[in-house]
């Protein structure tokens, strides 16, 4: 994991402490906006749905996390509060974004750094599918993940390829942005084909497309034991 930044604080940062950060990042954007990087609004997972996110990790007692795209730290502020509530003595968050300093100039991070969450999470600077698999090389293992980086179909389909392996059988996948078809398609093999069950409710009371109604954000259940499917068996998922 050659290109993580390692942390550099200790793992000390209250729960009070990441709220605080994620209240003013809610209510008066990012301290400043990077020339060129997408607006905080538009990019960022609104507050409501990350609580959703922040509360389903905490039910789940999640440990470690694993997370595609920072931006300006909105979704990686709330699981960071979870992790900390989750009361375990080695909390971990891995966070992969290769656009934080050259598109975001480094303001996620910081945010991260000023909650005092640098000593739980570990920023990866590099396109989450090259780096997933060398995490699945080592046999990382992750208890969730929130995926919500590049979202052309055939990166979503890499990154749940290879959560497939990290996240640990029973763990949980949360996916953003379901609603694109491009995102939706991807998703849509790993439920129909690998047993990825979606969890009816998790995210109750996030945001909702006003059209179709449909939740803009999905959690899946990966299955135990992980299925060995034979291709003959394949079935057509979109
Ligand atoms: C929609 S934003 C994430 C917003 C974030 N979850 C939040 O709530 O604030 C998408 C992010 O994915 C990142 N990204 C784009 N391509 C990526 C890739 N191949 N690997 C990892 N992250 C990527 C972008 O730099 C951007 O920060």
């Amino acid at each position: 994991m050659s290109s993580m930044v390692q942390p550099d604080g200790a793992a000390g940062g209250l729960p009070e402490r990441v709220a605080a950060v994620r209240r003013e990042l809610a209510e008066h954007g990012p301290p400043r906006s990077p020339d060129g990087a997408p607006d905080h609004a538009t990019v960022s997972l609104p507050e409501r749905d990350c609580d959703q996110v922040r509360d389903l990790l905490a039910d789940e007692q999640a440990c470690t996390v694993v997370e595609i795209g920072l931006a300006y730290g909105g979704s990686a502020l709330a699981i960071g509060e979870a992790l900390l509530g989750a009361g375990t003595r080695a909390p971990r968050h891995v966070v992969i974004d290769p656009f934080q300093y050259t598109v975001y100039d480094g303001v996620g991070w910081e945010l991260l750094r000023s909650a005092g969450l640098d000593g739980v999470a570990e920023l990866v600077t590099e396109p989450s599918q090259r780096f997933l698999a060398r995490l699945a090389d080592v046999g990382f293992a992750a208890d969730a993940a929130f995926v919500d980086g590049s979202h052309h179909f055939h990166n979503v389909f890499v990154d749940l390829h290879f959560l497939g392996g990290i996240v640990r059988p029973g763990g949980v996948v949360l996916l953003d942005d379901v609603w694109w078809p491009s995102v939706g398609a991807a998703a849509a093999y790993f439920e129909t084909n690998l047993g990825w069950r979606p969890m009816p409710g998790a995210l109750d009371g996030g945001t909702t497309d006003p059209a179709s109604g449909r939740p803009r954000t999905r959690a899946y259940r990966l299955p135990a034991p992980p299925p060995t499917p034979d291709f003959k068996e394949f079935r057509p998922f979109c």
